[in-house]
């Protein structure tokens, strides 16, 4: 598999990085702290593309691929995992489901302005009961007439106040089980979409994590992505890129607090020298590098086989599970190197810590990888 990244990909790169660290980095400790994502940050994001980066020209995207969307996650995350957790959603579990899956209509009326950003997007699939085991929908669309009136309860929804549209999973037809479960574009505002708590979570705190309730929400038939019952499948196939994109979270997550580490182990010294030229750090500094080398290799193996039309179920769910857990291993020894400074929030990597975490649990955790993973093998 050829790595070689192009020109394009060597520019989008260096275009995230180079926005990482001018416009996310100052404040971001602030920003996490006042859990807040300042709109005029993400008005800029939009302004360089970030938001819909996947997404044909013809709908308002960057007609770009799933590695260089991956390289400018890997770069935005090293800084700010939670600009990076708002860019994935949009861009992997909302705006590609829209345009591998949307009708035409759909697309110039959603998937055009949540390309460029202009409007946000959000994915509601968790539920209070339905997390992992995401077929036991309790939400409910009933079909009358040239509607459906959606009623239930989401949790954990990232975008949840920030997003003006959101993909919806619902149960139609509870005898089909999954098969009976739909997927739907609702518009905030509508009557009987209330937008309920926001968390008061441990990491990507600056991301907005809301609970969404519906009650008899009309939603027009035409909102229905796909044939009817496809839903569940819908929010499968999406999931699966979106993995690519968590994983490139992680990735960056990693590779940002060992790039603070590697610095910290040659300014920092004890006993009499800096702290690099101990083997105990060295040791630590060389498995941080050698873990954070091999998840890239995972995460862009997953996004070539994608962009290439090939099976990349397995490969997502891999690079997803090995990513998340280097983070959170990197994350802890990150802060270990820092020692008493690492403690602390000025030296950054006790966030990357808390916001690691939840690379192992969202858009599939990490028993859920393996289950993924397992079912592949065995097929
Ligand atoms: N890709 C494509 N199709 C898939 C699939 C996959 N990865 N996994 C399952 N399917 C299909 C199956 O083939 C099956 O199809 P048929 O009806 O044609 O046979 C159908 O879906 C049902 O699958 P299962 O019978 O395997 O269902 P299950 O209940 O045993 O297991 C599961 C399903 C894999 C556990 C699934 O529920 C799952 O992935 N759970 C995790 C949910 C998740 O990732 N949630 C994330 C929420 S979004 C989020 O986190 C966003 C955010 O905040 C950032």
């Amino acid at each position: 598999m050829d790595f070689n990244l192009s020109e394009e990909h060597l520019a989008v790169r260096a275009a995230a990085r180079d926005f990482a660290q001018t416009e996310l980095l100052p404040g971001v400790i602030d920003r996490d702290n006042a859990q807040h994502f300042d709109p005029v940050l993400l008005r800029k994001m939009a302004e360089m593309g970030f938001l819909g980066m996947m997404v044909a020209p013809e709908y308002g995207g960057g007609g770009m691929d799933t590695l260089a969307y991956v390289l400018a996650m890997e770069e935005i995350s090293k800084v700010d995992a939670s600009a990076g957790v708002i860019m994935s959603v949009n861009n992997s579990l909302v705006c590609w489901g829209l345009e591998k899956y949307g009708t035409e209509a759909q697309k110039h009326q959603y998937l055009t302005p949540l390309a460029s950003g202009e409007i946000i997007g959000a994915f509601c699939l968790s539920e209070p009961e339905a997390g992992s085991d995401a077929t036991s929908q309790h939400t409910t669309a009933r079909l009358t007439g040239d509607h459906y009136l959606l009623n239930g309860t989401k949790n954990w929804i990232t975008n949840g106040n920030t997003s003006s549209v959101c993909v919806v999973m619902a149960q139609t037809d509870v005898e089909l089980k999954h098969k009976g479960i739909n997927a739907f574009i609702v518009e905030k505002g509508w009557e009987g979409f209330l937008v309920g708590k926001k968390e008061d979570k441990m990491g990507i705190r600056a991301s907005d994590t809301h609970t969404l309730m519906f009650s008899d929400v009309k939603v027009p038939a035409e909102n229905r992505i796909g044939e009817d019952g496809f839903g569940f499948k819908f929010a499968m196939s999406v999931l699966n890129g979106g993995r690519i994109g968590i994983a490139a979270q992680a990735l960056g997550i990693a590779a940002g607090a060992f790039e603070l580490s590697l610095k910290y182990s040659k300014e920092r010294k004890t006993f009499g020298k800096p702290i690099a030229d101990h083997q105990a750090i060295q040791f630590k500094l060389s498995e941080m590098a050698m873990k954070i080398e091999a998840a890239r290799l995972l995460v862009y193996k997953a996004a070539r086989l994608k962009d290439e039309g090939k099976d990349y179920i397995q490969a997502a769910a891999m690079a997803k599970l090995y990513a998340s857990e280097v983070a959170m291993w990197v994350t802890t020894e990150a802060v270990q190197v820092h020692g008493g400074y690492g403690y602390v929030k000025e030296y950054h990597v006790e966030r990357f810590m808390r916001d690691a975490k939840i690379t192992q649990i969202y858009e599939g955790t990490s028993e859920i990888q393996k289950l993924v993973i397992a079912r592949e093998l065995l097929k």
